[in-house]
């Protein structure tokens, strides 16, 4: 009976696999749903339909970029499985469809080449925008097209399916994907370059380039415009680019590059076929790379080429200003603006800006023009020297009396002027270059008027509170009482914020004892740090106490939650950190106060050519930032992660005690702070694997950037950049790159630590530290976050109160190994 029923019952689910199958089957010849799975000659990819990638991580298809409303329509491939469109590619870049509908991407009947049809701006019925553009010695009609997982878009012989004919891969756009090349073909003498977008929603080419030395080096280069170049790689040194190791290897991926009689160029691939990173040259003419993290659902970057932002060549156009700092990179001076406004707001500031209104210079050099001063502004490079004008004023007049004159500065090095557009004008942190801008009469009065008009509303005033005495009288009380109130609450605040002891300055007291802003101690991407001096009251006498002012940029927090956020942090005091007096927040100004630490930061000390940190030193060093870590996770209120380790936010005390700087950023700057953190140049050396494949940090991502730290306290050099050194020192094959710690693991294995010293410490060392050193060094390096020590446990190991094993060699970092 039994049997029967089981029988029956596998008939039917025959006969229902048999019945989906049909349906598919229908489904897919009469109502080609979107993700078909290629393209041949009789099943072209039509209006919005999409190709879907087999394991469904791309997508091919129509687009329209975001945010663009006039109906441009580009063939695009894009990530399938992350929200918004990030598109790696784009086919008929400068020649866009302006419709779907009749839109067809297609094998030609005639010549086997991949081609986009549809209607364009100029031609509404349909016409061909784009083509693979092969000869027509092809194999035939037969071809077909798929997109692959990794993104390529490929056109294969229909008959013979691994000869690829033309492939996305050698014809990028402005993105480099990990498996692609970017080079030379020397068969064909073709070049796969990247070229950014012209704006934030139009993929036609625009004015930054990647590309490889036409002149056979094998250095790249970003080119401006297809003429200057801006930023280099430096030559191929076998196992990196000589100026940019952190960028050619670190650890998400690894690059490599080929000379070979048939190609030379470079590609890379990802330790992890998981992650999803691509590279991109955005915008603003830098290189970016990315990698998308999804517990944040983001890009997060991780290196950027070059750092600065305004290193990039014109990027601002002609009489733009460059701002490091700001998230709108590019304005215009006053009397000055947009030569295209819509351009300007789409990210694209390459055509720079105009006089508000024109120059008034006759041939015959009749000329009512003056000049506007711009003050504290990096000057552009291609000036004239003008040796014959011995002041300020002759140099004005040399450069008023000459119609193509636009700018002049006076300083003690003589009279430059400059003619022509004015490029590369940058936003200066030292203050006191100063730059005469040419504007008309007109243009000059009317800036006047603009400040007069907020002058006159002024005047007003005062007129009609001499008007009324009476009022006077009551205003002069009232502002006595305000004043006298406002000392008060001074006192009060520096007595007691929230609890903590902190002081609040105003914005002129910050500007006074750090004589505006004149000398930069150093700083981030978030913040520039100044020195200062302030006055303090101490009981009867006051004293002048330094002190370094951390300046925040880009910080979008209103005044009450800075204020939150300052006042827990001013009630974390160890004598391992640096100790936080005030702050100051005054409009959107956000500053903090900290004692001055004049040895400056471990990173001067360590790595100096001439110093030479002691073995004892060191090891202070060593349980010194352990005990403050240790404070900072399990001492405080609630636990503070550091998330930025690093031999520069190791500041020294006069007794050489360190002290950890820049604690508590995290929650101050916020979602900017990650961004920051990964573009300043070798971080990424310090980071955990779990921050850049974006799990949630903990306080196990500061013990492995504080093993990383041990490290180079151990070999005083860096981790990243030291690898000459470290082959030198390694009796195996020379020719093999190691990445220190790695290296230093397996010697903890064999138990031979000597070799890891510091070679200037000329054995001088206390072995049993190194020891302990080295080996707390590989635990808190560890893949497994489970697997690292916790902050206490590394002191008591330090200390010697705990007894620790050999570590194993971590897996991430030995595939950094060749
Ligand atoms: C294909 O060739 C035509 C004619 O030579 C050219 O105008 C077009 O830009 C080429 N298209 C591509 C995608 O290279
Ligand atoms: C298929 O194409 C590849 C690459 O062009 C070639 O090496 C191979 O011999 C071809 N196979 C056949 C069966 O033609
Ligand atoms: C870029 O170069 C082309 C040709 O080399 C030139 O005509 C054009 O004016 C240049 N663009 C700018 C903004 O200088
Ligand atoms: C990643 O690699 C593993 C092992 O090499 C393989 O089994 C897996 O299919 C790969 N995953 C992807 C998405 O390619």
């Amino acid at each position: 009976m039994s049997l029967i029923i089981a029988i029956k019952r596998k008939r039917s689910t025959i006969t229902m696999s048999l019945i989906t199958a049909t349906f598919i089957a229908l489904a897919l010849c009469f109502a080609p749903a979107p993700g078909a799975a290629a393209i041949w000659a009789r099943r072209p990819l039509r209006g919005n339909e999409t190709l879907v990638s087999a394991q469904g991580r791309f997508e091919l298809g129509l687009f329209s970029p975001a945010g663009s409303s006039d109906g441009r329509f580009y063939l695009g491939v894009w990530y399938k499985s992350i929200p918004g469109q990030t598109v790696v590619w784009v086919g008929n870049r400068a020649s866009p469809l302006s419709g779907v509908a009749s839109a067809e991407l297609r094998v030609s009947a005639d010549d086997g080449n991949l081609e986009l049809i549809g209607p364009t701006a100029a031609s509404a019925s349909p016409v061909v925008v784009w083509s693979s553009n092969l000869s027509s010695s092809l194999p035939g009609s037969n071809n077909t097209a798929e997109i692959r997982d990794n993104g390529n878009l490929v056109l294969m012989d229909g008959s013979n399916s691994s000869n690829v004919l033309w492939q996305s891969f050698d014809h990028p756009t402005d993105t480099h994907m990990p498996g692609a090349w970017l080079g030379e073909n020397k068969l064909t003498g073709e070049y796969q370059t990247l070229t950014s977008w012209r704006n934030a929603q139009d993929p036609a080419p625009g004015m930054f380039t990647d590309t490889l030395d036409p002149n056979g080096t094998s250095e790249f280069f970003s080119m401006w415009n297809q003429s200057r170049m801006y930023w280099r790689s430096g030559v191929w040194t076998g196992r990196f680019f000589a100026r940019y190791p952190e960028g050619t290897r670190n650890l998400l991926l690894n690059q490599t590059y080929v000379d070979t009689p048939v190609y030379r160029g470079v590609t890379y691939v990802l330790y992890n076929n998981e992650s999803i990173a691509r590279m991109v040259l955005d915008l603003t003419g830098q290189a970016k790379r990315y990698v998308w993290v999804p517990a944040r659902q983001t890009w997060q970057l991780f290196w950027v080429g070059p750092t600065m932002q305004c290193d990039v060549y014109a990027l601002c156009g002609a009489f733009g200003v460059c701002n490091q700092r700001s998230q709108l990179p590019c304005r215009c001076p006053s009397g000055f603006t947009p030569a295209s406004e819509a351009e300007w707001t789409l990210s694209n500031w390459s055509g720079g800006c105009r006089r508000s209104s024109p120059l008034t210079c006759s041939s015959s050099g009749l000329t009512t023009d003056g000049f506007l001063a711009l003050h504290d502004v990096k000057l552009p490079g291609d000036s004239l020297v003008m040796g014959a004008a011995q002041s300020k004023a002759e140099c004005e007049s040399a450069c008023q009396n000459n119609c193509s004159c636009q700018a002049y500065a006076f300083s003690v090095g003589g009279c430059t002027v400059w003619h022509g557009e004015l490029k590369n004008l940058a936003d200066s942190d030292i203050s006191g270059s100063e730059l005469y801008l040419r504007l008309s009469k007109r243009g000059l009065e009317d800036l006047q008027s603009v400040v007069r008009k907020k002058g006159g509303r002024k005047l007003w005033l005062v007129l009609g509170i001499t008007l009324a005495s009476v009022a006077a009288l009551a205003t002069s009380v009232i502002l006595t009482w305000r004043i006298v109130s406002a000392r008060m609450r001074r006192l009060v605040s520096i007595a007691n914020v929230n609890g903590s002891s902190l002081a609040v300055y105003s914005y002129n007291d910050i500007r006074a004892a750090t004589k505006n802003f004149s000398e930069r101690l150093g700083g981030g991407g978030f913040a520039s740090v100044y020195r200062g001096v302030l006055k303090q009251q101490m009981g009867e006498n006051t004293a002048q106490v330094q002190v370094a002012v951390k300046k925040l940029e880009s910080l979008c927090q209103g005044d009450k939650q800075f204020r939150t956020e300052v006042s827990t942090l001013g009630c974390i005091q160890h004598v391992n950190l640096v100790r936080l007096l005030g702050f100051c927040s005054s409009g959107n100004k956000r500053m903090l106060v900290y004692e001055y630490m004049a040895r400056g930061s471990l990173d001067g000390y360590l790595f100096r050519v001439g110093a030479c940190l002691s073995w004892r030193e060191r090891y202070c060093i060593m349980v010194g930032v352990a005990r403050g870590l240790t404070y900072l996770h399990d001492g405080c209120h609630e636990c503070i992660i550091h998330c930025d380790i690093k031999p520069g936010n190791i500041l020294l005390d006069d007794n050489m005690s360190p002290r950890i700087a820049d604690f508590g950023m995290a929650k101050l700057v916020g979602r900017d702070f990650s961004c920051a953190l990964t573009t300043m140049r070798g971080t990424v050396g310090y980071l955990a694997p779990e921050w850049i494949s974006g799990h949630p940090v903990s306080s196990k991502t500061d013990v492995y950037s504080f093993g990383m730290v041990l490290f180079e306290l151990i070999s005083g050099q860096r981790n990243s950049e030291g690898y000459s050194e470290v082959e030198a020192a390694g009796s195996e094959s020379s020719e093999s790159w190691i990445f220190f710690p790695v290296w230093a693991a397996g010697k903890v294995l064999e138990g031979d630590v000597s070799a890891l010293a510091d070679p200037r410490l000329n054995g001088e060392v206390v072995l049993e530290e190194l020891k302990r050193a080295c080996t707390v060094a590989c635990w808190c390096i560890q893949d497994q976050e489970g697997q690292r020590p916790t902050m206490a446990q590394v002191v008591q190991a330090l200390e010697g109160t705990i007894h620790v094993q050999a570590p194993p060699v971590p897996r991430v970092l030995q595939q950094l190994v060749t």
